[in-house]
């Protein structure tokens, strides 16, 4: 298992459509565990594959108070999602200090294969149903910040690149 870097808001990678998993191999459950190596020590509760530079689709999420319950979801799909959408504060590993209000479905059902090449379908409401969605737009190239104004957007592009050169010098 190895740390992954994590990309940072406004990386145009971040910005890359994953392509579906042809195989679950030895070489996909390596990349998970190492995703979820990546998520906990940067405590995360999910992270997709695009957040380190691989464009396959793969997302870890724990959302348990105890750090002990991972879920591994390749080749997502929503298979089912609720008529009511609320509105939910959420933040990113690659938008460190950044949080915002996006609106998402309140419960989806998610059809997924798990590091054993199983497909099962999850059902999920509150902040794993938030999660899933929030992960899912990574494979999709995007990021949460696009569903803010472009003013606040650009603010948010601002700091981070202000931020990313302090860490550099
Ligand atoms: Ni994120």
């Amino acid at each position: 298992m190895a740390l992954r870097p994590i990309l940072c808001f406004p990386d145009p990678k971040l910005h890359k459509v994953a392509r579906p998993v042809q195989q679950v191999d030895e070489r996909i459950r390596s990349l998970v565990a190492d995703m979820l190596e990546t998520m906990y020590a940067a405590k995360g509760i999910g992270l997709a594959a695009t957040q380190i530079d691989v464009h396959e689709r793969v997302i870890v999420i724990d959302v348990s108070e105890e750090r002990n319950a991972p879920l591994v979801l390749i080749n997502p799909v929503l298979s089912w999602t609720s008529a009511e959408r609320h509105v939910n504060e959420e933040g990113c590993l690659s938008v460190p200090g950044i949080y915002d209000n996006v609106e998402r479905f309140d419960a989806v059902q998610v059809t997924a294969l798990d590091q054993d090449g199983q497909s099962r379908t999850i059902s999920a409401d509150g902040m794993l149903a938030v999660c899933i969605q929030h992960e899912m737009d990574h494979l999709l190239g995007k990021v949460f910040v696009e569903y803010l104004s472009p003013l606040k957007r650009n603010r948010i592009k601002t700091k981070m690149l202000k931020q990313q050169r302090e860490e550099r010098d």
